[in-house]
């Protein structure tokens, strides 16, 4: 099996989606931020405040270019910015979940660990930049996917059978 990666806007569920798809499939599971944190013995959040957004961005490509090189049969889901490494079409097929900017927050906000979902992640901090950040990046995702999922209103359950559907032609 080709890897799958899920790329997408932070919260829009990847992480959620890529845990379903992982209980239903033969697919393993890993996460680029996870892989980043357990390198570094450190929160994302504490990466960004101590050593920046440039060093954390270097630590993505470090990630992106083992992937390549030795990661197969894997579903792995990415944080919202790793779509930029310029390897990620020969890790694997790439699945967009698109959502739009409202309902990614309101996904947020009704989860019971909101306050800290959104104090993880330092560029969620201020939504107006954040909507920008979305508008710019929306469609990158898009014309980099070979796969889109609309996951609005859908529970992470359906939206791993779609998943699971869909890359079968890609596998
Ligand atoms: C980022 C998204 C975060 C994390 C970091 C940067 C981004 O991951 O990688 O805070 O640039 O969009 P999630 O998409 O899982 O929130």
């Amino acid at each position: 099996m080709k890897n799958v990666i899920l790329i997408g806007f932070m919260g829009v569920g990847k992480g959620s989606i890529a845990r379903e798809v992982a209980k239903n499939s033969h697919y393993m599971t890993m996460d680029t931020d996870d892989l980043i944190e357990s390198m570094e013995n450190k929160k994302i959040k504490n990466i960004f405040e101590e050593e920046g957004e440039e060093y954390f961005r270097g630590l993505e490509k470090k990630v992106a270019l083992w992937l390549e090189k030795s990661v197969t049969n894997t579903l792995i889901s990415t944080g919202g910015g790793f779509y930029k490494q310029k390897n990620i079409k020969k890790i694997a097929t790439i699945v967009f979940l698109d959502s739009p900017f409202d309902e990614i927050i309101k996904r947020i906000k009704k989860h019971p660990n909101a306050a800290t979902k959104l104090k993880k992640r330092p560029l969620l901090k201020d939504l107006k930049k954040a909507k920008e950040l979305y508008d710019l990046r929306r469609p990158e995702y898009l014309k980099l996917s070979d796969i889109v999922i609309d996951v609005t209103k859908k529970s992470a359950l359906d939206c791993s059978k779609e998943l699971l559907k869909k890359v079968k032609k890609y596998a």
